[in-house]
């Protein structure tokens, strides 16, 4: 595998092409929200998928779509040239490590992009002879429709032979360099955006209530301009349609986010101020009945 395959067996995004695609053989090990997804992505473009998740009910229901269902990692990732792992955390990650490791050939590449960080990312990376560290972006919908954007740091060698799997699942592929932990701060910077964004559009729907305004009104308002963003009108629908009980992604998991970005900046000059207040203000919720939620239901953390 090394030197990767050639590029143009493989025309752009292949969940574009079905059909035209080289068939890999990929194992995904966590079928959550993202996990699940990345799975169907990569079937419909026309990969042979085998998945395995903790809890075997929530992997089931992908044999309808085509997977191969397991109950073993091992089962899974044996004769799989690309490995990707979406669980939880690093140290769920840390978890599968050995049972993978154990039976996944000398050539597959695992494909990293669960969120871990960067010094997360080099702890699973130690001892593994063929990684990527490559988390993504995007959410439920993006990674359903095989438009998740994936950051990508590793070996270029590595990171060509995924590349055709990883386009099964992704729009577009930001490349952070050859050292591991670099996608991964990437995504953290990204995600630091991302929950200061969510936060803000809670805030000004809260306010808005507040003020005796309709909060409607305010989506109205930047609907479209320069400070509108997909994500403000996509979060302020769910808040106001009082969705957030259908999680995207759950409080949670964007708590262990901000955690990692505390971890990260730790050693550095970066003043934290307004990390702390999102963190607070995303924390506040997330110990209260809606902690299941999706990051939107931020907003209930800005009423008194
Ligand atoms: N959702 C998003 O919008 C989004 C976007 C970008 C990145 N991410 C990142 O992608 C990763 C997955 O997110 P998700 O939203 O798919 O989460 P999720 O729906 O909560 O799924 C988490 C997965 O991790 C598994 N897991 C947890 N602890 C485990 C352990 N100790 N051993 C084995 N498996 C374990 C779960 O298995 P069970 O089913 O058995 O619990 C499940 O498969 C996270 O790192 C998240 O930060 C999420």
């Amino acid at each position: 595998m090394s030197g990767g395959p050639d590029p143009k067996d493989f025309p752009g995004p292949t969940g574009a092409n079905p059909g035209r695609v080289k068939s890999a053989r990929v194992a995904v090990l966590g079928t959550g929200v993202m996990g699940a997804g990345v799975a169907r992505s990569l079937l419909r473009a026309g990969h042979r998928v085998s998945v395995w998740n903790r809890t075997h009910d929530r992997a089931a229901p992908l044999g309808r779509s085509g997977a191969i269902v397991t109950t073993e990692i091992g089962e899974c990732v044996l004769d799989a040239s690309v490995v990707i792992t979406l669980l939880y955390d690093a140290s769920a990650t840390l978890d599968v490590k050995p049972h993978l490791l154990e039976s996944m050939g000398p050539e597959a590449v695992w494909v990293q992009s669960a969120t871990i960080g960067p010094d997360g990312a080099r702890q699973v990376a130690r001892g593994v002879r063929r990684f990527l560290d490559a988390p993504v972006l995007g959410t439920r919908g993006p990674a359903e429709a095989g438009q998740l954007v994936s950051l990508v740091s590793g070996a270029a060698d590595v990171a060509a032979a995924a590349r055709p799997v990883i386009d099964g699942y992704s729009s577009r592929v930001v490349e952070a360099g050859p050292e591991i932990g670099r996608a991964s701060a990437l995504k953290l910077v990204c995600n630091a955006w991302v929950d200061l964004l969510v936060a803000g559009v809670g805030q000004s729907i809260a306010m808005a209530e507040q003020l005796d305004l309709d909060p409607a009104l305010f989506l109205r308002a930047i609907e479209g301009g320069p400070v509108d963003a997909p994500v403000a009108q996509a979060k302020g629908a769910a808040i106001l349609d009082d969705s957030t009980g259908v999680p995207s992604f759950a409080l949670p998991g964007v708590v262990k986010d901000i955690g990692l970005m505390f971890s990260a900046v730790a050693a550095t000059e970066l003043r934290t101020e307004l990390m702390v207040a999102m963190r607070d203000a995303y924390e506040r919720v997330e110990e209260t009945e809606y902690r299941d939620h999706d990051m939107a239901a931020v907003w209930r953390g800005f009423l008194r």
